[in-house]
């Protein structure tokens, strides 16, 4: 027989436990209605000249539903005016400034998903600045910046004849620098010219003289905002390189991982 002092306890317990669960639910309910957020995958984005960007912006929401309805997408240029806008159901260009006619789209299927990143085509130097992606939907909405810079950069291509090893890379912006180094980030000297064309982009050729066979070397191209790492083989047969990009932007990855977060959230959506 359980004495009065225990069914009193046991009864707190189970109040306890029913009105934690109760605030839990509670909570839950409400930040999942207030959870919508436009989002992007990269808020710092570095363009390269002459070629096509796409500005992400995207609306991350909590809720399971797999379409938007009534959304609507703004994109403006800060102290510019519209880049692109689409509302009920189409393009809705008749403010769009005269730099981005024809330049600029974003995509109706993924307007749907609550994606609006916009296709920026042939980007030149005047594209630089802040965005502003708006999206407004019936399941929520924001705003989110983005800084699009540009620049221009190319991998270099190598060769090697008479002991000496080149790098010629075709297009870089801002002005670069180059630097060599050995295997054991021991700094080597080369010697580097830079040639700038009519439309004022860099093209690089460096060369590291005396340069020994069967042996691998780093070749470093940057600015002030790209950087073309390259590790480069000297074999007897010829010569092989790898060369990867780094840009100077710091929310690139932290970005990567929302990204990579948002494409399950609307996996899991098209599933349920
Ligand atoms: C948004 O759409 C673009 C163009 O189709 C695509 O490249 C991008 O990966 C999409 N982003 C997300 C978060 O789904
Ligand atoms: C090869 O390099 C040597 C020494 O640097 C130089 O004297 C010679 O002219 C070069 N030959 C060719 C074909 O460039
Ligand atoms: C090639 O090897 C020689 C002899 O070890 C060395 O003196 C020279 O610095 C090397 N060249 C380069 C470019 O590292
Ligand atoms: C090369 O350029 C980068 C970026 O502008 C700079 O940080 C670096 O100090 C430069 N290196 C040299 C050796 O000038």
């Amino acid at each position: 027989m359980a004495s009065i002092g225990q069914i009193i306890f046991y009864s707190m317990v189970t109040l306890i436990i029913i009105f934690s669960t109760l605030i839990i639910l509670i909570l839950a309910l409400t930040f999942s209605r207030s959870s919508s957020q436009v989002m992007s995958s990269d808020t710092a984005p570095i363009a390269n000249l002459g070629q096509d960007e796409l500005l992400s912006c995207f609306l991350q929401t909590s809720m399971a539903q797999a379409s938007l309805t009534q959304a609507s997408v703004t994109w403006e240029k800060k102290d510019h005016g519209i880049v692109y806008r689409y509302t009920n159901g189409a393009p809705d260009l008749a403010n769009q400034i005269a730099q981005f006619k024809g330049r600029a789209e974003v995509f109706p299927l993924g307007i749907i998903t609550g994606n609006a990143s916009l296709l920026l085509r042939n980007v030149v130097g005047d594209d630089d600045g802040v965005y502003t992606c708006t999206i407004g939907s019936s399941n929520g909405g924001g705003t989110v910046n983005i800084n699009l810079r540009t620049a221009a950069f190319s991998a270099p291509r190598f060769t090697f004849s008479n002991d000496t090893l080149d790098a010629r890379a075709s297009r870089w912006f801002p002005k670069p620098n180059v630097t060599w180094s050995d295997r054991n980030e021991r700094l080597l000297k080369g010697i580097t010219s830079l040639t700038q064309d009519s439309a004022g982009i860099f093209s690089v050729d460096s060369t590291l003289q005396s340069a020994n066979s069967s042996t691998t070397y780093n070749c470093k191209i940057e600015n002030s905002l790209v950087a073309a790492v390259s590790e480069v083989t000297v074999t007897d047969f010829g010569v092989s390189g790898k060369t990867y990009f780094t840009f100077n932007a710091a929310s690139s990855l932290l970005a990567s991982t929302y990204l990579s977060i948002m494409t399950s959230v609307l996996s899991i959506c098209h599933l349920t």
